[in-house]
């Protein structure tokens, strides 16, 4: 018995020693797969734009595919509950804007915690908002168009990405801001809400530069203003809400790069340095500029910059939709 259990031993230490040296084996080669990015919104939607356009660069970095998908639903919750549920191997990461940070609150039942079940990786890029409508919609500047929702109401529709889409946030503090209530309607993400504006079945968007810029400088679609404090050196001449009467108006859309939590320490580095290697890819930085869209500086693209963020974001959003008093079941 005693010798068996001695064989016991020995084999079970044999085994722990071949599973940590086969783990240590995994991350030395890691990636030897295609990696899956997961993004949480429609293709061809402003996410999937960032997603599709750093994934080939980080790919080069690492020597294997990023492949992007598209997991929509709920505002985003649906896909950051499946990465959270994922193997921690650096082989499913995930894409998120800070649709992350008011999750949290905007959602009474989340099956994720952003703060507990992810690892990070850094933080990708910071992206401008414009209000737009169809191209006939009757109102041709920001006045007329104060006018018209004054007296139109809620028969105007306001399309978004679903609750906690950056979409929904604008279009909120716009109405609360104009002090008027429309028609709002979701869609899977505001890929096919812009289909929808552009077809002339919805009146009225809030979406970012990433998708609106090469749609506004072909006259596809109508311009009111954009969100952010300055004017776009992408639109020059497209003034911002803030300085049409909309006092402070501000909305910047900020991105992230996540891993389940338990993906290695060494996977993660190798993540966020072929992040950062994506992020200075002479294409990536001249095509986010023509769209108006900054890349942070180094520090904010590591996991610690990623992490202090988000957690500053909770913190600022949470008592703000609270008092809103919006809540999905
Ligand atoms: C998208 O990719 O469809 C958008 O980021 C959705 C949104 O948050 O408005």
């Amino acid at each position: 018995m005693k010798f068996e259990l001695k064989s016991f031993f020995q084999t079970s230490a044999a085994m722990a020693c071949l599973a940590a040296s086969s783990l240590a084996f995994s991350q030395d080669v890691f990636p030897n797969k295609t990696i899956s990015l997961v993004v949480p919104f429609a293709a061809g939607g402003p996410t999937d734009v960032v997603a599709r356009m750093i994934a080939i660069p980080m790919g080069k970095a690492l020597g294997q595919t990023v492949l992007v998908e598209n997991a929509v639903g709920a505002g985003g919750t649906i896909a950051a509950a499946k990465v959270a549920r994922a193997a921690p191997t650096g082989y499913t990461l995930f894409l998120h804007h800070m649709g992350m940070s008011t999750a949290p609150a905007l959602y009474k039942k989340l099956s994720f915690d952003p703060l507990k079940d992810f690892e990070y990786i850094g933080q990708v890029v910071d992206v401008p908002m414009t209000l737009l409508a169809r191209k006939d919609f009757p109102p041709t500047t920001f006045t007329e168009l104060q006018a018209y929702l004054k007296a139109n109401g809620n028969k105007v529709s306001l399309a978004n990405a679903g609750l906690g889409a950056v979409s929904h946030l604008c279009g909120l503090l716009f109405m609360s801001q104009m002090g008027v209530e429309l028609n709002t309607i979701p869609y899977s993400g505001t890929g096919p809400a812009m289909n929808a504006l552009l077809g002339g079945q919805v009146d009225l968007l809030c979406d970012q530069t990433t998708q609106t810029v090469p749609l506004i400088k072909d006259g596809r679609v109508k311009i009111y203003g954009v969100t952010t404090l300055n004017r776009l050196s992408a639109l020059p001449n497209v003034p911002t809400l803030s300085e049409q009467g909309l006092k402070g108006f501000e909305v910047k859309v900020w991105h992230g790069m996540y891993a389940p939590k338990g993906t290695p320490a060494p996977v993660l580095d190798k993540l966020t340095a072929a992040l950062r290697v994506a992020m200075q890819d002479p294409m990536v930085k001249q095509r986010l500029a023509d769209l108006s869209s900054d890349i942070p500086p180094l520090d904010k693209i590591s996991a610690t910059g990623l992490k202090t963020h988000l957690e500053a974001e909770i913190i600022k959003w949470s008592p703000v939709i609270k008092k809103a008093g919006i809540y999905a079941d």
